[in-house]
Parts: structure tokens; C-alpha cells; sequence
């Protein structure tokens, strides 16, 4: 059974009329008439009575590995077996590669199927030889959600992957492949092939330029992980973060560099984010220790500080957040009489990383005032320490495993906010208490 419903392109907002603006994300004329099926709409699974938790009998996931130790920290130690994944990520980036190359690995030991509605079977077995893979995966181009389920329970495979979520359809709903009806149906029909027949399933979802899920966000409430794929078209190097994960945590990151065969897992992010041409003795560069999940690494963050020409200055924040790198400058301007509001000012952290985390902010100030005092910062040390509105500099957390990780790259000098230690280390370590100190002692 299925009825006629207006469903937003955009959003997935449902109404029974049409509606010329969606109240739920504000678009307008994202509305294109859908039909939904109504089975897919129960729920996938659970017994109708309550049942007291005492009673209920657990089973401990069964996980395998990826093949890709990167990957499986991001999944919380291998994908369990059974569920359903979606990766996500900006045409290009390479999605298909990665999930090409899982497939390679998984498919020494178990059967596994590469459907794809965007590539011809040929192409992707170019693709193969190029990431030297030579058996254990079978393929066709299918966009048919049934002809799939089908052969994928005739064919016994253990895993499939889908590429990708947006070229797949339902005939019985009418609509064009990747309008949101098809996505969500599809999707659902995918749950419960994971979830009945016990088969992992890896789908494979494109962005749309705005940074949405095409076909939207509603997958993502379905599927049991989200893998985000990103990186910089320029860049080499690309980060898979999850953003949901039922089976572990989601601040886990695994790093991968694109190389002529594929993706190539980086195992020591910190001697490849520093190789990338650091300039040690120049100012404006300060190294900081960023812990990302339960890992650290080091990265360089450069600063640039000119006079403002004519009108008002600029701010550039690369890989650090805008308005946080403006109230650095505020404080800075406040608290230490830097006159940085007739400064311009840019930040740009080295090998277009990310880095989120208030810890971040000691080497960031660091960076700007050398620059501001064309002075470099001594070459050998490390800055730590979140800033406060004040100007005091606040602890860090996860400080033993950063220093080790800065010390096993021959890092000398830690600078750090005043916290007690309880570990040994070889560094020396410099305390400040505040922001005036620290730049009193450096400079
Ligand atoms: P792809 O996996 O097709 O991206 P997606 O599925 O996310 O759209 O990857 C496409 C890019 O990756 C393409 O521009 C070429 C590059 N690439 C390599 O650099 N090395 C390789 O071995 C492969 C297969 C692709
Ligand atoms: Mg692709």
C-alpha cells in the first residue's frame, strides 16, 4: 500500500498540500509531490510487549576488521557484523576508492557484492586493477532496491556495498532516483535486509553543495553508523570521521592520504602534518599537540600579521574556528595592549586541518604576537593551554599522552598553563599562569 504525500526536497518536511515555502528548513518551492509506501513505515524491529531487562538475554557483537586499522578505530574496533553504514562525503573525495578497496580486503574471507548504479562493472574493474585488487568481489550495476535484496539473499553474500544511496529507486513509488521518498524507502529496505538477514551493508551517500545530505538528513537517523569522508580537493590527505555510531564512540579519526593506488593509511599523523615544509626559525609558527579522540598529534600553526592598508582590518581562520580566533584577538588586544585592531590578521593550520579544541589556543596567540613581533618562537617546544577571557591559561586534558607524542619527536620544551603533572617526562616544562607571563618569558 502507499499514499501521495508532499515530502521537501531539501529537508524531508512531509505535509499533505502543497506548500510554496517549508516551515521546516525555510526553502521555497522544495516541495515535489511523493509517494511513500506505507509498510516500510513500521518499525524495523521489537517485540510488541514489554520486557523487563533482568530477562533479556544479550549477545556480544561480532565484529571483523576493515582491513584498514584507520577504519576500524573509527567504527570502535571493526565493523559489526550485520549492521549498516553509511559513508558520506563530497563527489570526488574518494568514496568509492575507499569502499573498492574494503572490498578487496574483506572479500579474502567472506562474500562480498559491489552494486553500483553510477559505474558499469567494467570501470570498476579498472578501478580494481588499479588499486591492485584481483578477486573476491562481485559486481553489477543495479539500481532495482529489490533486484538487490534478491540477489544479494540468493547470492549469500556477507557484504554488500551500495554506490550509491541517491541512484537507487523503488518502481512502485514513481518518483526519480534520489528525491527524498526514494532515499528514505530505499534506505528502510536496506535496514531491514541488514537487520533479517544478518548482512553487512555499506552505502554510499553524496553531499550536496550546501553541506547536507543529499536526500537528507533522514538517513542518517536510520542507519546504525555515518562515516564522514573530508578533505580538500588540492590536498592529499583525506580524514574519516563518524558523526554517529551505535556501536562506540564518534571522536575517533582515521587519516588516509591518496596516493596512484588508492588510499593509504597514515599511522603517525604527527611526522606527516610537520614534514609538510615547516619552517622552524621563522616567525608566526607555533607547533601545538592536538588530541583527536584517543589520539594525539602534532601540528604547526602559522600566523600572519600586517598593518591594515585602508579600512577595516581582515580576519582569515583556516582550520581554526572564525569567531574564536577573533576573540583571541580581543583578548589580546584588551588584556596585553597589542594593537592588533589596526592589523591585519590571518591563521592557517598547516596541512588543512581541522583543530577544534580550546587547547589549541595558547600556540594560536603565540603564533600571532610572534608575528606581530617578527620574532620566532623557540623551535623545539610545544604550546598547550586553552585562554580565557582574561587571560589566564587554563589546563588541558589528555596531557601525558600529548607530551609523549611531542617527546617521541624530539620535541625539548613543553609550555604549559600551571597543572600538576604526575607522570615523568624528559621535556623541560615552562609554566605560565597567564598570557602576560607567557609573553614576557618568550619574548
Ligand atoms: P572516487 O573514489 O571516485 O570518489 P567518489 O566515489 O567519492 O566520488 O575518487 C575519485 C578521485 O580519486 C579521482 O579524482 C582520482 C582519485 N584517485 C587517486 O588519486 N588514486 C587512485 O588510486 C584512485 C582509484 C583514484
Ligand atoms: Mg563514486
Amino acid at each position: 500500500m502507499s499514499k501521495k504525500i508532499y515530502l521537501c526536497q531539501n529537508c524531508g518536511y512531509e505535509t499533505y498540500k502543497w506548500l510554496g515555502r517549508c516551515p521546516g528548513c525555510e526553502s521555497w518551492n522544495s516541495f515535489v509531490e511523493e509517494k511513500v509506501s506505507v509498510k516500510n513505515r513500521e518499525r524495523v524491529a521489537g517485540e510488541a510487549k514489554p520486557v523487563g531487562i533482568a530477562e533479556l538475554v544479550t549477545v556480544e557483537t561480532k565484529r571483523f576488521s576493515t582491513g584498514f586499522s584507520e577504519m576500524d578505530r573509527v567504527l570502535g574496533g571493526g565493523v559489526v557484523s550485520g549492521s549498516l553504514v553509511l559513508l558520506v562525503g563530497d563527489p570526488g573525495i574518494g568514496k568509492s576508492t575507499l569502499l573498492l578497496q574494503l572490498a578487496g580486503k574483506i572479500g579474502q574471507k567472506q562474500k562480498v557484492l559491489y552494486v553500483s548504479g553510477e559505474e558499469s562493472p567494467v570501470q570498476i574493474k579498472l578501478r580494481a586493477e588499479r588499486l591492485n585488487i584481483q578477486e573476491g568481489i562481485d559486481l553489477i550495476t543495479q539500481t532495482n532496491v529489490t533486484e538487490i535484496e534478491e540477489i544479494a539473499v540468493k547470492g549469500n553474500y556477507d557484504l554488500i556495498i551500495v554506490d550509491s544511496i541517491q541512484t537507487m529507486y523503488l518502481p512502485e513509488l514513481g518518483s526519480a532516483p534520489g528525491t527524498v521518498a526514494q532515499v528514505r524507502e530505499s534506505t528502510g529496505r536496506f535496514m531491514r535486509l541488514s537487520k533479517e538477514k544478518n548482512k553487512t551493508i555499506f552505502l554510499i551517500g553524496h553531499v550536496t553543495k550546501d553541506g547536507y545530505l543529499a536526500g537528507p538528513r533522514v538517513m542518517e537517523h536510520m542507519v546504525d553508523v555515518v562515516l564522514y569522508l573530508e578533505g580538500e580537493r588540492h590536498n592529499t590527505f583525506r580524514l574519516l570521521r563518524s558523526v554517529k555510531n551505535r556501536f562506540g564512540s564518534t571522536n575517533e579519526l582515521g587519516i588516509f592520504e591518496m596516493v596512484g593506488d588508492g588510499l593509504k593509511e597514515v599511522s603517525n599523523p604527527s611526522e606527516f602534518f610537520l614534514s609538510l615544509d615547516r619552517h622552524r626559525d621563522s616567525p608566526g609558527s607555533a607547533v601545538i599537540v592536538s588530541l583527536e579522540g584517543s589520539r594525539p598529534f602534532l601540528v604547526e600553526v602559522q600566523a600572519l600579521v600586517a598593518p591594515t592598508g585602508f579600512g577595516t582590518p581582515r580576519r582569515v581562520a583556516t582550520g581554526f574556528d572564525y569567531n574564536r580566533f577573533v576573540l583571541l584577538l580581543a583578548v589580546l588586544e584588551k588584556k596585553l595592549g597589542f594593537r592588533v585592531s589596526v592589523h591585519d590578521a590571518y591563521l592557517n593550520v598547516v596541512g588543512g586541518l581541522k583543530v577544534a579544541e580550546p587547547a589549541a589556543d595558547l600556540g594560536v596567540v603565540l603564533a600571532v604576537v610572534s608575528s606581530f613581533r617578527e620574532e620566532p618562537l623557540p623551535n623545539d617546544g610545544v604550546f598547550l593551554g586553552e585562554i580565557g577571557l582574561t587571560g589566564e591559561i587554563r589546563p588541558v586534558i589528555g596531557l601525558e599522552k600529548r607530551l609523549r607524542e611531542a617527546e617521541r619527536l624530539g620535541f625539548k620544551k613543553a609550555f604549559l598553563p600551571k597543572q600538576s603533572i604526575n607522570f615523568k617526562t624528559e621535556m623541560e616544562i615552562v609554566y605560565f599562569k597567564n598570557l602576560q607571563e607567557a609573553i614576557f618569558k618568550l619574548f
